[in-house]
This record gives C-alpha cells, sequence and structure tokens, in this order.
C-alpha cells in the first residue's frame, strides 16, 4: 500500500510553478487524433490520466513520444477505431476520444463510461448531439457502436446543460464535417478555449469558444501544429488552499488569474490577502480563516466543482460555519466522513453541506474517494495536529504532478510511503 504521511501545522512558505491543466491536455490529445500529421504539445503534465489517453492514441496507432513536458504525437497513420474497455475504464474521461475517432475514422466503438467515484455519468448529452450531427449509434451490451459513412454533417445543437465534456466532443466530431455546426447554451470552461486555440493552430475554424455560442466551420483536414497547454486553474486552487490553511504565503508562478475569480473572490473573503502581478498570483493569510456564508459551485464563470473539495477542507478550520451547495456532482461530499474522521464538523443533506469550523483538526488514518476528495485531504492534514496518513492516493496521481516534492519545497512535512 502507497500513501502520504503528513505532520500537519508547518507554515507554508514559497513558490510554486503550476503544471499545465490536466482538463485541458485530455481533450487536445484527443484532437491530436483529428489532425493528420504532427502534433507537438508543451506543458502536458505527468500525470496517470494523461499516461492513460496516451496508450489510447497507441493503441489507436498514433505515435507518441513524450521529453519532459512536450509531448509529439504523430497521427499520419491512423488504422484502429476501437477502444477496448480495459483502456476506457483507466481514464473516466476517456469519453472525450469519441468525436474525435469519429471525425478522424468515420466510425468509433467503445464501452459506455459508466458511472465513477462522483456518482453517475450519463453520456446523453454527448449522444444526442452526435446523432445530430448524422452518427449513427447502437448501444447494447455496454458498447457504443458508432458509424456515420456518409462524414458528419453540420448543424445546430442546444445543450439542455453547458455540459464541458460533450461540448469537446461536438467541437472535435465538427471541426471536419461538412458545413457549419453551432452550439448553444456551450460550456464555458477556460479548457474549451484551450482546445478550440489547440484546433485553430492546427487549420480549423472554431470561433466563439469561451462564449456559450460556438461556431465551428468545417474543414477538409488539420495539419501538423505545435500548442501549450494552459496552466491548471485546479491545482492553482488546490495550493492556494493549502497554504491558506498553514497561515503561510504562497506564490503561484505561470497562474492566469482570470480563470480563478470566483476562488480568488472567496479566499479574499476569508480573509486572505490576494496579490496579482502579471503571471504571479501571491496569497497571504490571515491568522485565522473567517467563514463565507455560502459557496455555490456552478458551470464556468462560477465557483468550479473541483476546487470544491479542497475548499471545503480550508472552512473545517475558519472560523464560523460556511454553507456548501454543490450543483455538478451528486456524490461531491464522499470525502465528508474522512475529513470528519480528522475532527472537522461538517453535516451533509442531499446536495448541502454545512462546515461548522473548529479551531483545530486532528491527524487520523484516511482514504482517497476521488482526485478532488484526496487533495481536500491534504489541505486538511496540512493544518492538523500531529500525523495524518492518507491512503489510496493513486486518485490524487492522477491530477497532481511532484505534489509531494512541491509541497516539501513550501516547508511542509510530508512524505510518500
Ligand atoms: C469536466 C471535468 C471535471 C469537472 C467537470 C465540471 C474533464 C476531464 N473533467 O467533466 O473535472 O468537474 O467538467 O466542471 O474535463 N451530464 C449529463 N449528461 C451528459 C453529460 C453530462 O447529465 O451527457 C451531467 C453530469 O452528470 C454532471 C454535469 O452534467 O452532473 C456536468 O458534467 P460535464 O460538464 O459533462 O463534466 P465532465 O466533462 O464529465
Amino acid at each position: 500500500m502507497s500513501g502520504f504521511a503528513v505532520v500537519g501545522q508547518k507554515k507554508l512558505n514559497g513558490f510554486v510553478n503550476l503544471h499545465g491543466a490536466k482538463n485541458s491536455v485530455l481533450p487536445i490529445l484527443a484532437g491530436t487524433l483529428v489532425v493528420e500529421g504532427v502534433s507537438v504539445i508543451h506543458n502536458c503534465p505527468q500525470l496517470s490520466d494523461v499516461e492513460a489517453a496516451v496508450k489510447i492514441l497507441e493503441h489507436l496507432g498514433a505515435q507518441v513520444e513524450r521529453k519532459g513536458h512536450t509531448l509529439t504525437v504523430d497521427a499520419t497513420y491512423v488504422e484502429g477505431c476501437e477502444i477496448p474497455d480495459v483502456l476506457m475504464r483507466e481514464m473516466r474521461s476517456s469519453i472525450v476520444f469519441l468525436g474525435a475517432v469519429i471525425a478522424r475514422r468515420k466510425g468509433a466503438v467503445l464501452s459506455s463510461p459508466g458511472g465513477c467515484e462522483l456518482g453517475p455519468r450519463p453520456i446523453d448529452l454527448h449522444i444526442s448531439a452526435l446523432k445530430d450531427l448524422g452518427v449513427s449509434i447502437d448501444e447494447s451490451g455496454g458498447v457504443l457502436d458508432c458509424r456515420c459513412f456518409n462524414g458528419l454533417k453540420g448543424t445546430e445543437i442546444t445543450l439542455s446543460f453547458p455540459s464541458v465534456g460533450a461540448t469537446e466532443n461536438i467541437i472535435l466530431a465538427a471541426v471536419t464535417a461538412k458545413g457549419t455546426t453551432v452550439i448553444h447554451n456551450a460550456a464555458r470552461e477556460p479548457e474549451i478555449s484551450d482546445l478550440a486555440d489547440f484546433l485553430n493552430s492546427a487549420g480549423a475554424n472554431v470561433q466563439g469558444a469561451g462564449s456559450d455560442r460556438i461556431e465551428i466551420k468545417g474543414v477538409k483536414a488539420l495539419f501538423s501544429t505545435e500548442h501549450t497547454v494552459i496552466p491548471d486553474r485546479i491545482e492553482a486552487a488546490t495550493y492556494l488552499c493549502a497554504a491558506a490553511v498553514t497561515g503561510g504565503k504562497i506564490t503561484l508562478q505561470n497562474c492566469v488569474s482570470g480563470h480563478l475569480t470566483p476562488v480568488l473572490s472567496t479566499l479574499k473573503s476569508a480573509g486572505c490577502n490576494i496579490m496579482v502581478h502579471n503571471r504571479n498570483v501571491t496569497l497571504i493569510a490571515p491568522a485565522r480563516l473567517k467563514r463565507v456564508p455560502v459557496i455555490r459551485t456552478m458551470p464556468y464563470p462560477g465557483f468550479p466543482t473541483d476546487a470544491g473539495s479542497p475548499m471545503m477542507a480550508l472552512f473545517s478550520v475558519a472560523e464560523g460555519s460556511s454553507m456548501f451547495i454543490e450543483n455538478i456532482f451528486e456524490n461531491r461530499f464522499r470525502i465528508v466522513d474522512e475529513l470528519n474522521r480528522m475532527g472537522a464538523k461538517i453535516t451533509t443533506n442531499g446536495r448541502v453541506a454545512v462546515v461548522e469550523g473548529v479551531y483545530n483538526l486532528s491527524g487520523a488514518n484516511v482514504e482517497c474517494t476521488d482526485l478532488r476528495g484526496g487533495a481536500a485531504l491534504v489541505v486538511a492534514a496540512l493544518a492538523a495536529k500531529g500525523v495524518t496518513t492518507i491512503g489510496k492516493i493513486e486518485h490524487i496521481n492522477r491530477g497532481y504532478e511532484n505534489l509531494v516534492e512541491n509541497l516539501e519545497a513550501l516547508g511542509a512535512d510530508i512524505t510518500r510511503f
């Protein structure tokens, strides 16, 4: 068994250089399949989810080479259109390969992603949009068999919810479709804009990414390109929470503060001093954090659901009670039981959690339930009196590169065992 051992209550102080955004790299790697040539992707974090995406690319016939944080994907020859169940299961977000494989191979066969640690993960919006684009889809025995021998045709699609993954799948399928596709009520996350920038650099015509109306004019083919992935805003939020609970001071380098607006304003309301200078964001924590009455997770530009868990760990040691309302994933609060083992006072009722701040958390043996829940345990452990051991850290390895090394450099007492 591997895990982290943390001796808490050491003030964090120093700098962290953010890695590339996990949630950008995955759709961009899917997008390299639509490029009939070589894509050089810089600022790719070394994460288990990224390695899982690479395995899928290689399985489909692409050649992938990694040098440090640069991945070179040669998709000149892509023969396959089937992704085996074992690879689909390695990474929940592998569904984002669907649109890209269909665009490149005029068909795709893969297993339905099923549920995950955050609850059921329906893909109805992905499926109905692809059908609108002309794909015939047979769903049986847990397998999606998608065909469009006559090619994809641009159309108008209105999403009933601004799903990030569905927006990405539509863009990926539509870049080389015949005619124009318009997505109404599209997701506006920065990772969508990053995907569009990558595709446009390869010759695509995607306009309006970052707004709720995205227009994709189909082009014949995409060609070799080079792209640098945006910094990871959820990694940024996690380190800010980590420094804040220890009463420390941290500067994030390579950070786009505009992607973090609701997170930074919540931290300011909690009493943190935040300074932004170009791509540096500095946080100075107060002696004691204050409550924030309500934190509501929402699609971008609202408060990101992925930052909710580390923020909950932060408010568990703030003065007074704060309320979290989770509007995206129904099982986001699974981590609450583990936080309560450490002395947090959190009660949940459906999508609402009330966090009554305590003066001190205390070290305990806890286990990650999911990626961001794992990040919450690390934040809590840094705040807690005594030693915390954190198990099931494979969840954390999906989204944080060099977490232990970065925290150690900031002055944390953390070891991997
Ligand atoms: C992405 C992010 C994830 C983040 C989430 C919300 C990646 C790899 N993952 O996930 O970290 O937490 O956005 O910001 O980028 N839904 C449906 N039907 C669908 C699709 C989605 O009902 O066809 C529901 C989901 O169950 C969920 C909500 O919509 O409740 C949001 O899902 P979505 O925006 O699609 O998130 P992901 O793309 O899966």
